[in-house]
């Protein structure tokens, strides 16, 4: 594959390849240390609003030998020095994942390795064990993806607890959702982020659910959200009162975005937050990572910071690289269930849902 052999084998050496959704990544993780992580994002989704999911699995089936061969060159080594071959196992979209799990499979018969299967949201949290400096056991994790929204309660690699989570939309969700309501293309998060920048955070108030206990729910929000662009902003927010001109409502976008974006980003940040906070003093637990793809997002990245600072926390947040899907975090799962044996056979199935 190429020429370079440095031989890691027997110092607990990973491949990893995730393919749960709509990017085809590898990385090689060796004795803890992330070697390479090589992500193809899959631009045919854009003109359709978000994934779908039989040309996503066709487009892993294309980039996956030419990802993992990368991965492999980045790292400077060979096949014949990996260890094990991880891969996401759950959740995902099932024709994605199993494009990954064969790929996994087949090296591990052919190598004669063994295997791993992580668990995708999983993987998101230990993220946080990839560089320095690394949290401390106990930690709380806030997860925040696509489709999920939890907050986990870290006792070590293998042990790891669901303490709340979303009762209805992720946090992933709402922002992608009021992006289309928008007009803003898939995925919207990202482009939230920009135009918030520019925005002031406090021009319009949403609501913020009392879901009880460490659960989240950002339905309302969402309704509320599409309840105030179709009055195009008008003062009566929350109730179909008055429904605007579709040109009212373009025109009221275009003049008020940033100060849209920032509200809205506002109050997602801050249901995030108000929960976290719950969480750290329910379990007295202060060591607080962010993980997933919205953990990209700057304002909850100098959100957490700032309370951080006031309550006394050591706070943890994954680089940019590390927080949207990518296979080094799967390596670094991987790389922990290898020190224990915690290996799969070659009868095991994705599944597109999964508890842990
Ligand atoms: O973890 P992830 O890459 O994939 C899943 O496992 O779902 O998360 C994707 C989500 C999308 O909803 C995307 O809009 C959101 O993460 N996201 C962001 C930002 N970057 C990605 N949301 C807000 N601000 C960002 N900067
Ligand atoms: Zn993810």
């Amino acid at each position: 594959m190429n020429e370079i052999n440095s031989s890691f084998r027997g110092m607990g050496s990973i491949l990893a390849i995730e393919s749960s959704c709509d990017e085809t990544a590898a990385s090689v993780c060796v004795d803890g240390k992330i070697l390479s992580n090589i992500i193809a994002s899959q631009e045919v989704h854009a003109k359709y609003g978000g994934v779908v999911p039989e040309l996503a699995s066709r487009a892993h089936m294309q980039h996956i030998v030419a990802v993992v061969d990368a991965a492999l060159k980045k790292a400077q080594c060979q096949l014949e020095d990996i260890d094990a071959i991880a891969f996401t196992q759950a959740p995902g979209l099932i024709g994605s994942l199993l494009v990954g799990a064969q790929f996994a499979k087949s090296l591990s018969l052919a190598l004669n390795i063994p295997l791993i299967a992580v668990h995708h949201m999983q993987a998101h949290v230990l993220a946080n064990l990839i560089a320095d400096p690394k949290p401390s056991f106990p930690f709380l994790c806030l997860t925040v993806s696509g489709g999920h929204t939890q907050i986990v309660l870290c006792e070590s690699p293998a042990n790891l607890e669901v303490i709340g989570q979303t009762i209805d939309d992720a946090a992933g969700e709402a922002f992608d959702k009021t992006a289309k309501i928008l007009g803003l293309p898939y995925p919207g998060g990202p482009l939230i982020d920009k135009y918030a920048k520019q925005g002031n955070a406090k021009a319009y108030k949403f609501p913020e659910p009392q879901i009880p206990g460490l659960d989240f729910s950002f339905s309302g929000l969402k309704t509320s959200i599409l309840y105030f662009i179709q009055n195009a902003g008008s003062s009566v927010v929350y109730k179909e009162t008055f429904v605007a001109t579709e040109e009212e409502r373009k025109q009221f976008i275009e003049k008020n975005l940033a100060d849209i974006c920032a509200s809205v980003q506002e109050r997602i940040i801050s249901i995030l937050l108000n929960k976290l906070k719950k969480a750290s003093e329910q379990t007295g637990i202060k060591n607080i990572c962010i993980a997933g793809g919205v953990s990209a997002n700057s304002g909850l990245r100098n959100g957490l910071t700032s309370m951080g600072e006031k309550s006394g926390w050591k706070t943890f947040i994954p680089a940019f690289e590390y927080c949207t899907d990518n296979a080094a975090m799967i390596a670094i799962t991987g790389y922990y269930k290898f020190l224990e044996k915690d290996f799969a056979d070659l009868g095991v199935s994705p599944t597109a849902r999964a508890e842990w």
